[in-house]
């Protein structure tokens, strides 16, 4: 996993600096799973500097996510509106940011189990993307 990480790590810092690319996706992905650990690490610690370093990292980083130019410039117009959906990604970005507000809120107030309620609200919204999207 750690080499991984390392060979992205080097793929992007060879250039490619404008386009988005799988790459930079994946480890964006990687990142917001790793967010998304610790915000629950937080939960399960009780700490909620955990908690709103996980959420910081989450948000930054959800709304970099998008389509690949492979993605953008295929030739097959439904694969290309499939993967391109932005309208469906724009919203999903939407919420989850929301939903991050609301867990930091809410655990701020103490509140663990709402908290907890909109932790699982972002994981059916990650999810909803890569079923809908990426038919995993
Ligand atoms: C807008 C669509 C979309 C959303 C929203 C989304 N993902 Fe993904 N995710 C993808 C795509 C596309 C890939 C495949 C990346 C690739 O290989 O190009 C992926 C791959 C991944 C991977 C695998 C990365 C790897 O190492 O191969 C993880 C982990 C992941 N996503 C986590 C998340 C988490 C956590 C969230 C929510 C916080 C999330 N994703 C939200 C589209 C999305």
């Amino acid at each position: 996993m750690k080499k991984l990480v390392a060979v992205y790590v080097i793929i992007m810092t060879c250039g490619f600096a404008e386009e988005y690319t799988q790459a930079d996706r994946i480890f964006d992905m990687q990142k917001m799973a790793q967010a998304m650990q610790d915000i629950q690490s937080g939960f399960f610690y009780n700490n909620l500097d955990i908690v709103k370093a996980g959420a910081k990292d989450l948000k930054e980083t959800v709304v970099k996510i998008g389509p690949i130019k492979k993605e953008t410039e295929n030739k097959d117009v439904y694969e290309r509106w499939m993967t391109n959906n932005t309208a469906m990604t724009k919203r999903i970005q939407r919420k989850i940011a929301q939903n991050t507000d609301d867990i930091v809120a809410r655990f701020s107030a103490g509140d663990a189990t709402q908290a907890l309620q909109f932790y699982s609200k972002i994981s059916s919204e990650c999810m909803k993307c890569h079923v809908r999207l990426r038919k995993w």
